[in-house]
């Protein structure tokens, strides 16, 4: 048993932020029925392509477990089905821009008439308020949720992050909204609307740092860098480059093989529980005791020698070396590991983090399985759909329509062309 078996997901979501969401839900157990527009389908199918004619990672990447139906529901017949589809399921997610479910004739109220108990989750760039009919894409949503203000150096400009926190970020957060409406409907017997803006995803996610933005009303961030160098701090929160965010001095660091290799680095905290055990590993056992470093006060002024007598410690070992001597002390330190070494980590592979699938079109890829696990819930990553793939077995066996009829829902133009397991 699935934690969601049973739950019926009409899944309109396109691009990375709504899929994020909807493919959670299918390893959770979910019927998620992909709905994609006849003859074209999610945009991403054909973005970033790699291998000519097949499905792109994209898409492959964030559609695992689902199900896809060809329907066009601006035609009559298309409408008819859509609103059998509403009835018999639980949730229909959806980012589309604003509005344009609406234009297709499913607003929210038309929704509830036809299924009371439906809740519909949807992914917007901006909640209520001037920017509402914007469409928004995830560096917009890092902009504007206080992300890219607060990332990167101080002499720099604002920086996005590789982290996807406005698409999938948001995606996750749907996901919790969704579940957490369904937890409720078994009480009310009601669906409800459920709203998840990137803007606020990301600003959930950088609530640290509108933290530091009321301490800075009460004075300097000691913590910050900049403090400790001198330089004076503005109206807002700055840059922070790599310092760590909890206060306790952090920097990335130089590791052996630096000069060749991008990522021979490690992040390093000078954690004041395990100052003593950092002068020892480092060579300067004298600092212990000396009161121009012995405590966290008397270093804020001196993290750059710190800093780089430590490096001058890191530049002599590898990335893992380090980890391997600090962590035994519980110095926290974590090796930058690239894109490479996490697709060939043993470990993640040994837990289904990473995933090896394989696709009738492009053969075996690598993916991201389900990060989140559980005891009594077990999750197996299966290829995302092709195109309309399921569309006669849903008609079929969702809807109750027979073959002949399917063929003349096709003949109508509402699912493109009949699906080839129709033929
Ligand atoms: N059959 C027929 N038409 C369909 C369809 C289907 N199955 N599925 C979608 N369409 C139509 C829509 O109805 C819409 O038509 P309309 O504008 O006439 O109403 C059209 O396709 C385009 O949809 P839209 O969502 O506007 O796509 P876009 O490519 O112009 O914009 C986004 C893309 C992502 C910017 C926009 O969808 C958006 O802002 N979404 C919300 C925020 C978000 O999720 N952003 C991050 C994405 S990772």
């Amino acid at each position: 048993m699935k934690a969601l078996d049973g739950i019926k997901i009409l899944d309109f979501t396109h691009v990375q932020s709504g899929p994020t969401c909807t493919q959670l839900l299918a390893w959770f157990g979910a019927d998620v029925i992909k709905v994609e527009r006849p003859g074209v389908g999610d945009a991403t199918r054909k973005q970033l392509v790699d291998v000519p004619g097949a499905d792109s990672l994209y898409f492959t990447m964030l559609n695992h477990n689902k199900r896809s139906i060809e329907l066009n529901p601006k035609t009559p017949k298309g409408k008819e089905i859509l609103t059998r589809l509403v009835k018999e399921c639980d949730v229909l997610v959806e980012n589309f821009a604003p509005g344009a479910l609406d234009r297709m004739g499913f607003s929210w109220e038309r929704i509830q008439e036809i299924n009371p108990r439906m809740i519909m989750a949807s992914v917007k760039g901006f909640g209520p308020g001037k920017y509402e009919d914007c469409k928004v894409y995830e560096n917009v949503a890092q902009c504007a949720g206080g992300s890219a203000s607060t990332t990167g150096f101080l002499d720099g400009p604002p920086l996005v992050t590789g982290a996807q926190i406005g698409d999938s970020g948001t995606g996750l957060h749907l996901a919790l909204g969704i579940v957490t409406a369904l937890f409720q409907r078994e009480r009310s017997g009601r669906g409800q609307k459920v709203l998840a803006p990137m803007q606020d995803g990301v600003l959930n996610l950088c609530r640290v740092k509108l933290r530091d933005q009321q301490r800075l009303e009460k004075g300097p961030l000691t913590e910050y860098s900049q403090y400790g160098e001198g330089i004076p701090f503005g109206e807002a929160t700055p840059r922070a480059g790599n310092d760590s965010g909890g206060g306790q001095p952090g920097r990335i660091l130089k590791c052996k093989g630096w000069e060749t290799d991008p990522n021979a680095y490690t992040y390093f905290i000078t954690q004041a529980a395990v100052w003593e055990k950092v002068c020892d590993v480092i060579g300067k056992p004298e600092w212990k005791e000396d009161p121009e470093f012995a405590t966290p006060k008397a270093r804020l002024p001196k993290l750059n020698l710190i800093f780089d007598t430590i490096e001058q410690w890191t530049m002599t070992k590898t990335k893992f070396e380090v980890m391997d001597i600090c962590n035994p002390l519980d110095i926290p330190v974590g090796p930058i590991l690239s894109m490479k070494e996490i697709a060939e980590d043993e470990g993640l592979r040994a837990t289904g983090t990473i995933v090896e699938v394989e696709h009738p079109e492009r053969g075996a890829y690598l993916t991201v399985g389900c990060p989140i696990k559980f005891s009594d819930c077990d999750v197996e990553v299966t290829r995302s759909p092709l195109l309309g793939e399921h569309t006669s077995e849903i008609l079929r066996d969702v809807l109750g329509y027979s073959d002949d009829e399917i063929h003349e829902i096709a003949g109508s133009g509402a699912i493109g062309e009949l699906p080839k397991a129709a033929e």
